[in-house]
């Protein structure tokens, strides 16, 4: 069976069918959908797509993107979202230097504070790095009780050799299978077996063959396969490990 550690079911893309999708998921091999948020509004739509669905899961956090200066309120509606019996992470937060859209002093402090957060409730964290690889090392170091996943990896063998070192898992998603994309292989031959998920961020980044479509989980064994040949290994194997490695980054069923 195979765990996506990171969908957005919740996004407008999914607006119309996100039910029918998800139906769908345990047919087709997929037994475990983490569904990330990336601002607090989205979690009365997360929490009922986990109601509704067993096998999926939800985080609470604030994403880069809407990164605002910490303040009680916030606080408060993370610790009462992550009380929930399937909310397993706090997420996703980091650093987004790419878009830029939020100061980055102002990012920093948002996620410097949830980091705090989730190491105050006891929690996973799912880190979204991009173009920032130097400065998200450098607050996640700061906060050694606390461990998650880098999601949708882009760095190279160095910085995966760092996150390791944290103790973080490493997310693979679709642009592991983008052409040229020789660094994040590289970085994925190197990250052993049992530190590894699997993702699809979906709806976007689709893998290749369905670049450019909208993607969902049923695209994930494209991933899978890429992995199966980056590490030389079967389908199956990919499978089950990352299906192992997912339950124990988000402690399913351990949860206090
Ligand atoms: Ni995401």
């Amino acid at each position: 069976m195979i765990f996506d550690s990171h969908a957005h079911y919740n996004d407008d893309a999914f607006a119309a069918d996100a039910d029918e999708i998800l139906a769908s998921m345990p047919e087709n091999n997929v037994g475990r959908i983490m569904n990330a948020c990336a601002a607090l509004g989205e979690m009365d739509r997360i929490l009922e797509l986990c109601r509704k669905f067993p096998f999926v899961y939800g985080s609470v956090g604030i994403h880069p993107e809407y990164a605002e200066k910490p303040g009680s309120s916030a606080e408060a509606a993370i610790k009462s979202f992550a009380a929930d019996e399937k909310i397993l992470a706090v997420g996703e937060i980091g650093l987004d230097y790419h878009y830029d859209e939020v100061p980055r002093d102002i990012q920093k402090e948002c996620f410097d504070f949830q980091l705090s957060l989730a190491g105050e409730l006891n929690l996973p964290v799912i880190i979204h790095d991009r173009e920032a690889h130097k400065d998200c090392l450098d607050i996640a170091s700061a906060h050694r009780e606390v461990t998650g996943v880098f999601h949708c990896f882009s760095g190279s063998r160095e910085m995966a050799r760092e996150v390791l070192g944290l103790g973080y898992y490493i997310a693979f998603g679709g642009s592991l299978t983008f052409k040229n994309n020789v660094k994040t292989v590289e970085a994925a031959k190197y990250v052993p077996l049992d530190r590894i998920v699997v993702e699809t961020d979906c709806p976007y980044l689709a893998p290749v063959p369905m670049r450019g479509k909208r993607n969902s989980s049923h695209y994930i064994r494209y991933v899978i396969d890429k992995l199966a040949e980056i590490k030389n290994t079967d389908r199956e194997t990919i499978e089950n490990i990352t299906f192992e490695n997912a339950e124990r980054l988000f402690r399913i069923g351990g949860k206090i």
